[in-house]
């Protein structure tokens, strides 16, 4: 049977997409989901070649990037900053031009947001974001489906972000605006959310204390204090950031019923407590899992479309 292929889209930001276009993705990822707990097989993507190209270190985004493809019946090629040319300065839009022409999708983990734009502007073939110094959203796709599968749609609910105003945070913004839900944003004073990056609006509320963010939330979120690539302003972090762990007394303030999550990797006793993280409200092990689910209804949808079954 011929293939067809669907006009060429990245997933650079989730503001790249539209509503209609997530919740497609979310609907595939439970049909995925489904079949590969059932042990179906399933492989579109046969003949298909992923490219994953890493400047930064990754357990989850490289492991449920590889087996997803495989499992859709693809292959993949990990490339990383030392052994290849992007580490000896070859321009990002050579690289783009050529690794395109050799593969059909490509995965990127790199620093600053304009690199992966720069990458997809030269590009023949669905890019997708691995993390940026300024977006992770395979990261929030994976979260709002793991908040679906617990609580049912996530429209009209409450997100609390307690710490760094990071890539994640950014990314949970743009889903706010996107799919209609309220992040109420907690962060210590000088790591304030970055205007440029935040969408304005009524979906972001600011609070000064974490424990009044938490107030009311459906969902309790963190991540790391120093993300990879700030990791010399690791000292002074660990110290602004200490009273921004998520621990049981923000749990508390949450709704009964909220979930914990985290991205991962965790540091237990810095941005989230043991009790929070290994406790009954924490939802984080299905989160990661659901990395691979996702993802695999997002190559899908950049390499297939939606006539898909
Ligand atoms: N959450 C996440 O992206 O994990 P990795 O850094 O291990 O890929
Ligand atoms: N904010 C973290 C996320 C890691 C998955 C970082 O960028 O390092």
């Amino acid at each position: 049977m011929p293939k067809t292929t669907p006009p060429l889209r990245h997933f650079l930001q989730f503001a790249d997409f539209s509503r209609d276009e997530i919740e497609h993705v979310f609907e595939r990822a439970r049909v995925i989901k489904d079949r590969f707990k059932r042990y179906e097989p399933y492989q579109p993507l046969t003949d298909r070649t992923l490219a994953m190209v890493f400047e930064k270190a990754s357990t989850r985004t490289r492991v449920s990037f590889e087996a997803g493809m495989y499992q859709m019946g693809g292959s993949v090629i990990h490339l990383t900053t030392g052994d290849s040319q992007l580490g000896r300065a070859e321009p990002i839009e050579d690289t783009a031009r050529v690794i395109s022409r050799m593969v059909d999708i490509v995965m990127i983990r790199t620093y600053e947001q304009t690199k992966i734009e720069r990458f997809a502007q030269h590009s023949r073939v669905p890019v997708i974001n691995g993390l940026t110094n300024e977006f992770h959203p395979c990261q929030i796709l994976a979260d709002i489906f793991t908040f679906l599968e617990h609580r049912g749609s996530i429209s009209g609910h409450t997100v609390a972000w307690i710490g760094d105003a990071n890539n994640m945070a950014y990314t949970w913004l743009q889903a706010a605006q996107l799919l209609g839900f309220t992040v109420h944003v907690s962060t210590p004073p000088g790591y304030a959310l970055d205007a440029g990056l935040a969408p304005a609006g009524a979906h972001c509320k600011v609070f000064d204390d974490p424990v009044e963010a938490a107030r009311g939330a459906d969902l309790v979120t963190t991540d790391v204090w120093t993300s990879m690539g700030f990791e010399a302003e690791n000292e002074t972090r660990r110290q602004a950031f200490a009273p921004w762990r998520v621990d049981a007394a923000v749990m508390t303030a949450a709704n009964p019923d909220a979930v914990f999550m985290h991205c991962l990797p965790a540091h237990r006793g810095e941005e989230v407590a043991a009790e929070v993280i290994d406790g009954p409200q924490s939802v984080v092990w299905d989160e990661a899992e659901n990395r691979l689910h996702v993802q695999k209804a997002l190559m899908e949808y950049l390499l297939l479309g939606t006539s898909v079954q």
